[in-house]
């Protein structure tokens, strides 16, 4: 029996979903009608579902379960033919995106709030991704949120929940849903791109690894694959078992709730290599035995080392990074004589340059690093590739890094985040900037010049979109540069980021601690924005 149920008038949703769809408390979540409104709107923003597969996984963390059985049947309300769940409702994001392409589904509902916090009194997030696997473009999320705005019902099926725990078919209304195992296709992937017997071997040789699933859902695919196919010794893989709370901790992959990982890899007895993903397994840290790759030093070493993998032996067709993520790559795609390609912020931008072949590997700063294999930034895919990287050479991860820095020169780079400050503040700080930075061309500012000033503006080589405002930039001429940008995905206030990087042609000559190398452009920043005096701060709250 289908039931058309009246929407009541809880106020749905002051936040428009983009493209990170739509995050929210638990508890905003569990008001009467709200997860089915939202999905309801979905629903009605596509055309052609009808009798279509529909792919539906999330991250476990708590709420999860629920909006599985919510979703399913809906879907079967809402005339689908067919849904694949993640057993258990579990799929990353990557594998999500796989599942998507490999059976030519009509698209997927990721269900994740990303490294946010999980928990009944924590985040939880909804986002639909299209057939080719990556992120609903912005046509389709301002139709979704213009829906939300008039939609007056919903449609679900009266029925009880369906066993979502074993592998297998169950009918549901006129739809079937198939339980798929949540690791298989992902798997198989990885086998396609990656050399597993060599990697095997260097497992076999003693090399040592650690991988920090963070409580998160990369516990069950890492354990699959390095230590059931590639042989690395059980308990290679910490924290492996999803909870719905992450165990109370931040499912993020850096230097500060990593911190775990980073003194393992710091301490006397440290293995040769540690990496880990955040709650949904799109973002990757990696580390060496006493350091730390950064994640725009990690795009452009896997881009100098690709070829040495069999899913990219034939080479690149082009690179694409963040206009924030430093331009490290960018030395590389000139060596090779490939294009490289700068976007916006935001994994989306990169939609389009893998669509159209234009790029094989993208990244962003922000410890994400993927290639068009799927339409997500894959952490477990990272991981893999930096495996078959160091089974492939034999070096360790510090050797492998100085000598990329002998060959390209040495990219300094860091972020600096201003968390929680007051909006209005950080938008006249915006404006200050954007009318002052275009000035500066020519002039000296310390021991630096400026070569230009602007605020990034980006058209889309596929569809000629245009996306303007995406940051301010300062651009030395030695290369160096400073960059002022808001975040898109914070919650509270607004959170100014900056990122600042140096480039040092001779790094044998100047190899330096990165916030010394760095000191002189935080201070012009602090300057050119006048931080201290807008906002209060002397410090960041985050140094990335
Ligand atoms: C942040 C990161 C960005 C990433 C996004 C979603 O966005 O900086 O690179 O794509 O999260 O994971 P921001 O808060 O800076 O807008
Ligand atoms: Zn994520």
């Amino acid at each position: 029996m289908i039931a058309h149920r009246i929407v009541s008038t809880v106020p749905f949703s002051d936040q428009k979903p983009g493209t990170s769809g739509l995050r929210k408390k638990v508890t905003v979540f569990q008001q009467p009608h709200y997860l089915e409104n939202f999905i309801q709107a979905i629903f009605d923003s596509l055309e052609g579902s009808a009798r279509q597969t529909l792919v539906v996984g999330g991250d476990g963390r708590f709420f999860n379960r629920h909006a599985v059985q919510v979703i399913l049947r809906m879907a079967a309300a809402n005339g689908f033919e067919r849904c694949l769940v993640g057993q258990c409702g579990l799929l990353s994001t990557p594998a999500a995106s796989c599942v998507i392409r490999k059976y030519h589904a009509f698209g997927g509902l990721v269900l994740s709030a990303s490294h946010n916090p999980g928990g009944p009194q924590e985040d939880f997030g909804i986002k639909y991704n299209i057939g080719n696997g990556g992120p609903a473009p912005e046509n389709v999320t301002d139709a979704i949120y213009t829906r939300t705005g008039v939609i007056d019902s919903y449609r679900i099926l009266s029925a009880p929940d369906v066993d979502i725990d074993s592998l297998g078919k169950r009918i549901l209304g006129d739809m079937t849903v198939e339980v798929i195992d949540s690791v298989l296709d992902y798997v198989t992937l990885m086998q396609n791109l990656f050399d597993f017997d060599r990697i095997r071997d260097l497992f076999r040789s003693g090399f040592r690894m650690r991988f920090d699933a963070m409580n998160a859902v990369t516990g069950p695919y890492a354990r699959e694959i390095l230590e059931e196919r590639l042989g690395a010794p059980v308990g290679t893989v910490m924290n492996a078992i999803p909870l719905e709370d992450f165990g109370g901790h931040h499912p993020d992959p850096n230097l500060v709730h990593a911190c775990d990982l980073v003194q393992t890899l710091h301490g006397p007895d440290a293995p040769d290599f540690g990496a880990a993903s955040d709650g949904d397994g799109d973002r990757n840290m990696i580390l060496g035995r006493m350091s730390f790759v950064t994640p725009s030093d990690s795009l452009a070493v896997l881009a100098a080392n690709a070829h040495l993998t069999p899913g990219y032996a034939d080479g690149l067709a082009g690179v694409a990074r963040s206009m924030p993520t430093s331009s490290a790559v960018d030395r590389v795609a000139r060596e090779k004589r490939i294009d490289v390609h700068e976007t916006p912020t935001g994994w989306k931008f990169f939609g389009n340059l893998l669509d159209s072949g234009a790029v094989t590997l993208c990244g962003e700063e922000s410890f994400g690093t993927g290639s068009n294999h799927v339409r997500e930034k894959d952490g477990v895919w990272a991981v893999l590739m930096w495996l078959n990287i160091l089974a492939a050479r034999r070096q360790s991860v510090s050797e492998i890094l100085r000598s990329h820095w002998r060959c390209y020169g040495r990219n300094y780079y860091s972020r600096h985040d201003y968390e929680g400050i007051d909006s209005a503040a950080a938008d006249a700080m915006m404006t200050h900037l954007r009318a002052t930075v275009p000035g500066l061309a020519d002039r000296m500012l310390g021991s630096f010049t400026v070569a230009c000033g602007d605020d990034f503006s980006y058209t889309d080589p596929v569809d000629g979109s245009v996306s303007s405002r995406q940051g301010v930039r300062v651009i030395f001429t030695d290369g160096s540069r400073i960059i002022f940008r808001l975040s898109g995905t914070g919650t509270e206030g607004a959170t100014l980021r900056v990122y600042v990087e140096k480039y040092e042609h001779d790094y044998m000559r100047h190899d330096q601690n990165t916030q010394e190398s760095l000191a002189e452009l935080v201070q012009l920043a602090n300057k050119l924005a006048e931080i201290r005096e807008r906002t209060g701060r002397t410090q960041p709250s985050v140094v990335t």
